[in-house]
């Protein structure tokens, strides 16, 4: 059977590495996205040390050369791509937040902007620029890491384990990524394509801190099935652990 191409973008530390491992290790031929070529290839090694199968390719997702030559890069080598894990991603600061960056009263613009450039922007201009070839997959999956923090509904139920976890520039971006998961997947309907967004859960990477409750393992698994969802598997959703979450 022909292997199936994916392209995880921030493939080179937390859950990137980690779903591009796990992807490999279920048959998947993987390329992986990094910003500098010192931690593509360093990351493709420690994977290919792992037993993975891997190539790597230098892609800052806010940089429009980088993102056309991932497409000519991904044409050229395999001709269509299967799995597009839109996983790079950038906080406002430390978590648990705290201080004025992670406020929508006091968060600069620039904050801001960078915050959305990275996690949102980004990722609709890289997933346009991919569509033609996840459109000759004969079954092309799009997973888009999201946040709990991005649900609008747990940002504002007071009862919500969530409501304290405030930090506006990032929820903001990932409600905005929950939005394109929607939209792209109406448009998508009569394709074979199916997206969905992850909230990963709580888990130990740079990110998320070594107080999370997730070992990487575990907080890879959210991504990795809906990466590799059958024909009859949903599309539009916000998952975790296979479980629907509110928008
Ligand atoms: N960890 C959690 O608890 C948690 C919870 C919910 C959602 N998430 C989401 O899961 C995703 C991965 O998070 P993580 O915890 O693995 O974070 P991480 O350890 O901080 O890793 C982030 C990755 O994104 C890359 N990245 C950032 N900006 C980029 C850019 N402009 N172009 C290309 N790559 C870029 C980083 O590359 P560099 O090494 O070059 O910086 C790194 O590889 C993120 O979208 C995050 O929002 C994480």
């Amino acid at each position: 059977m022909e292997k199936k191409i994916a392209l995880v973008t921030g493939g080179n530390r937390g859950i990137g590495w980690q779903t591009a491992l796990e992807l490999s290790k279920a048959g998947v031929q993987v390329v992986i996205g990094a910003r500098t070529e010192a931690q593509g290839k360093a990351a493709a090694e420690k994977l290919q040390a792992a037993g993975a199968e891997v190539e790597w390719i230098r892609l800052d997702v806010t940089q429009e050369a980088d993102r056309v030559a991932a497409r000519e890069f991904l044409t050229s080598r395999f001709g269509r791509l299967d799995i597009l894990v839109n996983n790079a991603g950038v906080a406002a600061g430390d978590f648990p937040p705290v201080g004025p960056d992670h406020t929508a009263a006091e968060v600069s613009m620039e904050k801001l902007r960078a915050v959305m450039e990275t996690n949102f922007f980004s990722v609709v201009a890289l997933t346009q620029t991919l569509l033609p070839l996840l459109k000759q997959s004969k079954a092309g999956r799009i997973v888009n890491l999201s946040s709990i923090l991005g649900s609008l509904e747990q940002q504002a139920d007071k009862k919500s384990p969530f409501y304290m976890a405030k930090s506006f520039a990032y929820s903001a971006s990932k409600t905005a990524l929950n939005s394109l998961t929607i939209h792209l997947a109406f448009d998508l309907r009569r394709t074979g394509i199916k997206v969905n967004a992850a909230h990963p859960g709580w888990v130990k990477t740079d990110m998320g801190g070594k107080d999370a409750q997730m070992e990487l393992a575990e907080g890879v698994k959210t991504s990795v099935m809906l990466a590799l969802l059958p024909d009859d598997g949903p599309t539009g959703g916000f998952f975790h652990m296979g479980q629907s979450l509110p928008w």
